[in-house]
């Protein structure tokens, strides 16, 4: 009997009219973004100025924003390395939706925002200080100790300057982009070629890797399964998010392609070991270009704001 309800149901669904080519409502593999999640506003206001702070690396000159700008891709525009001096370059991942892939940084070896913020103050190559000293530092401004008990009910303390990132950076969420609103039902959203490109990147199988709310940032994966990719090291990396893609240049952990469509095309070779043709490069990047959305109403763009360090606010 259940079962025959649970048949006639599909039947009937089935029979509904037309979706559009390719599109299964509720069963697509990547989702839209949530809604960006409500938090505290002082706690918010409180990592913002955190994050746009240089005092949080040892000598003063980077901010979290000089890498990550928010006002831009929340990556590096102009430099798109860590400055290193020491271990291998890393090319400089986004900040934006970070907040919802599953492991953080390249390797996915850390678990949460406020872990990877510790880790970033203390690595020689993003800030070379730790987190007592930025707290010796930011305990002398009266007034930011002011904003913090204010946020936290406490004095100043490390545990609430992480929280305080962590904070800011869940609301780092680029809600908008085309695609989304594609899946939730406006068909107008991207035209013919994007959705070719939608389905290509299906039916190759790169949705095996890139899926779910972030098109990536939820699985771990070798590179160069079927030829070398990039730079060997690391082997396994977390599978990035390709949300925000088209104006995330340099690509790779490596930043070894420049441009998307040569990105595009080493995946093919790397992943999968097909030659994509140029038609299919050209949808597929097409498709990637719907992924990018907006930041507090903007859309996020690659050209942007510069390198230098913010000045304290
Ligand atoms: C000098 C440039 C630089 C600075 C400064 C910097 N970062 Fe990063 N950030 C990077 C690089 C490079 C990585 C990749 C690290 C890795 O994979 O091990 C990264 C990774 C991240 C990630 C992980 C993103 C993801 O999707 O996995 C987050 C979150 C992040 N940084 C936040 C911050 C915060 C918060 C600060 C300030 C406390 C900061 N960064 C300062 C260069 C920088
Ligand atoms: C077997 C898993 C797998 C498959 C299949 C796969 N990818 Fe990837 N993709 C990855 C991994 C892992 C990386 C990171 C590689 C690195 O940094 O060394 C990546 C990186 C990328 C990047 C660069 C992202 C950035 O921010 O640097 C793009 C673009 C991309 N993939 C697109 C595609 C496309 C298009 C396809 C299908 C033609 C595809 N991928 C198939 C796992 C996969």
């Amino acid at each position: 009997m259940f079962l025959a309800v649970l048949c006639l149901c599909t039947l009937g669904s089935s029979l509904a009219q037309a979706p559009p080519p390719h599109f299964r409502p509720g069963q697509e593999p990547i989702t839209p973004l949530p809604p960006t999640p409500i938090q505290d506003p002082q706690q918010v206001a409180l990592g913002d100025r955190l994050f746009h702070d240089p005092r949080l690396s040892h000598d003063n000159t980077l901010s979290c924003n000089s890498c990550h700008d928010v006002s831009a891709n929340g990556a590096s525009v102009g430099q798109p390395k860590s400055r290193i001096d020491a271990g291998p370059e890393l090319n400089t991942p986004t900040v934006f939706n970070a907040a919802l892939n599953y492991r953080l940084n390249w390797e996915g070896n850390v678990r949460t925002l406020e872990a990877q913020a510790d880790q970033t103050l203390q690595k020689p190559q993003t800030m070379g200080s730790s987190l007592d000293e930025v707290l010796n530092k930011l305990r002398g401004d009266q007034d930011l100790s002011k904003q913090f008990r204010e946020a936290y009910g406490r004095e100043m303390d490390g545990p609430g300057i992480l929280a305080a990132i962590a904070t800011y950076e869940r609301t780092l969420l680029t809600p908008g982009c085309r695609f989304d609103r594609w899946l939730g039902g406006d068909a107008s959203a991207i035209n013919a070629e994007e959705l070719a490109g939608y389905g290509l990147f299906k039916s190759l199988g790169c949705v095996s890797c890139h899926q779910g709310v972030n098109v990536g940032g939820n699985m771990y994966q070798r590179h160069g399964i079927f030829h070398p990719l990039g730079s060997p090291e690391p082997e396994i990396v977390r599978v990035p998010s390709l949300r925000n893609v088209a104006v995330t240049a340099p690509y790779f952990h490596d930043g070894s392609a420049v441009a998307l469509a040569q990105a595009v095309q080493k995946m093919g070779y790397a992943q999968l070991d097909r030659v994509l043709t140029d038609d299919q490069t050209k949808a597929i990047v097409a498709f990637l270009q719907t992924l990018t959305g907006t930041y507090l109403g903007r859309p996020v763009t690659q050209a942007g704001g510069s390198r230098q360090a913010d000045a304290p606010r």
